[in-house]
């Protein structure tokens, strides 16, 4: 049971980190009823679960600070090489954020990216088609090999393969997460870094002669310097590969357990956004970010110290019963209400236009209107990991 320390700040004691990687949802649901803002001794930081919390958290930068001076965000900047923009408050925030903000837009993302991504899901699509239906894995031979391709478009890295995107992605995603300091996974990044920043040598003047829709292009003519642009690179390559990933198989995932609202979106097309706002919700690819407190403050009733690192469950506010009817289902009718699967305050994702559009519109809808019958495959095993990130790492699938 969580108990009380004679601060009378709730304690839970009992959470395991390590428990977490199979399944956080046990968890997330104690953490929701018995403390949900709660200092968690074996992570070292307060952990806060509700809703309201999280947003309340998320909106004010002046007292929770993305800048985390210890543990992750140390991480962070040592795995890309120095500080970005999810780790730095206005104005510095904004100063990295701005430059890639109009192409990230829904209106550029819809006139130009859309083709692009179209086009992505459907060479993916005939290559994993030739795997056929005994050996194809939804993960491996689609939704990792899309998620690259668009972010190799994306970005604006013309002659960089697939899986040279997904390598430079799994490691930095590795590094961020190396809370044991381990010398080898500190090496792969150092390697990683080394390899795309020698492209940059090169695309930065390239963008800067001629300038495109590129994120690459919008930061080469930010007059950013090229330490700051590596690092916002190296974090976009890091995020906006491994979460549109578990998206696509989390999706497949849901609507495999859920027939009946499988038949519903492919009778209706027009469901297909609900269904990608309701698989992050119920299934957050990202499920916990940083915090650190710059002032002594109170949080739901609970007094925080200044400088005290506090957690952001964004997983579990997106099953906050208080918010969601029925939390722990997944129902694509659901009444709308804003999920916190992207973050919110300044640091919303930066790319949830590219991924609500080139995921939920165009990679999951494309998939099944080729594949009729699409379905997991159970004589095989699917594979579930994380919970910081938390995605299918193996989806078998199969179809008519
Ligand atoms: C389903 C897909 C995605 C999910 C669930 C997701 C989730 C998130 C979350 C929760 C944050 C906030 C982190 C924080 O405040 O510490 C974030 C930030 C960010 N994301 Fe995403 N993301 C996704 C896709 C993408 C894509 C495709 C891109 C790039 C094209 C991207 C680029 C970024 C960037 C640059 C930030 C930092 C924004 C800032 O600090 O202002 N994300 N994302």
């Amino acid at each position: 049971m969580t108990t009380k320390s004679t601060s009378a700040v709730p304690t839970a004691d009992w959470v395991d980190p390590a428990a977490m990687l199979t399944d956080p949802y046990p968890t997330y649901r104690r953490l929701l009823d018995e403390s949900p803002v709660a200092w968690v001794p074996a992570l070292n930081q307060y952990l806060v679960t509700s809703h309201e919390a999280c947003r309340a958290v998320e909106a004010n930068q002046e007292t929770f600070s993305a800048n985390v001076t210890t543990g992750a965000t140390a991480q962070m900047a040592r795995a890309v090489g120095s500080q970005p923009m999810v780790n730095k408050d206005d104005p510095d925030h904004a100063r990295e954020r701005q430059p890639v903000n109009p192409t990230l837009r829904p209106g550029i993302m819809r006139a130009h990216w859309a083709p692009i991504f179209e086009r992505n899901a459907r060479t993916h699509l005939a290559l994993m088609r030739e795997q056929g239906p005994d050996r194809a894995d939804l993960n491996r031979d689609y939704a990792a090999p899309v998620a690259a391709q668009n972010l190799i478009d994306l970005l604006g890295f013309h002659d960089v393969e697939v899986e040279v995107m997904r390598r430079w992605s799994n490691t930095f995603v590795e590094g961020i997460g190396n809370i044991f300091d381990e010398p080898e996974t500190w090496r792969r990044c150092d390697d990683a870094r080394a390899e795309v920043d020698a492209r940059l040598e090169e695309l930065v003047p390239y963008y800067r002669a001629h300038p495109d829709r590129s994120i690459i292009s919008a930061f080469a003519n930010a007059g950013m310097p090229m330490t700051q642009i590596a690092a916002n690179v190296d974090l976009v390559i890091s995020g906006g590969m491994n979460e549109p990933q578990h998206a696509i198989t989390s999706t497949v995932w849901a609507l495999d357990r859920h027939p009946e609202q499988r038949d519903h979106v492919l009778a209706d097309p027009a469901l297909w956004p609900a269904v990608f706002d309701e698989t992050v919700r119920w299934l957050s690819p990202i499920g916990y970010y940083p915090r650190e407190t710059t002032r002594e403050t109170v949080l739901e009733d609970v007094r925080l110290p200044a400088r005290t690192m506090v957690g952001i469950l964004v997983a579990a506010a997106n099953r906050d019963t208080t918010v969601f009817e029925s939390a722990d289902e997944f129902d694509i009718t659901r009444p709308r209400h804003p999920h916190l699967a992207f973050g919110g305050g300044v640091h919303l994702c930066a790319g949830h236009w590219a991924a609500r559009i080139g995921i939920g519109e165009i990679a999951v809808p494309i998939l099944y209107a080729e594949l009729p019958g699409l379905h997991v495959d159970s004589r095989r095993d699917e594979a579930w990991f994380g919970w910081v990130f938390r995605g299918l790492t193996a989806l078998p699938v199969a179809w008519n």
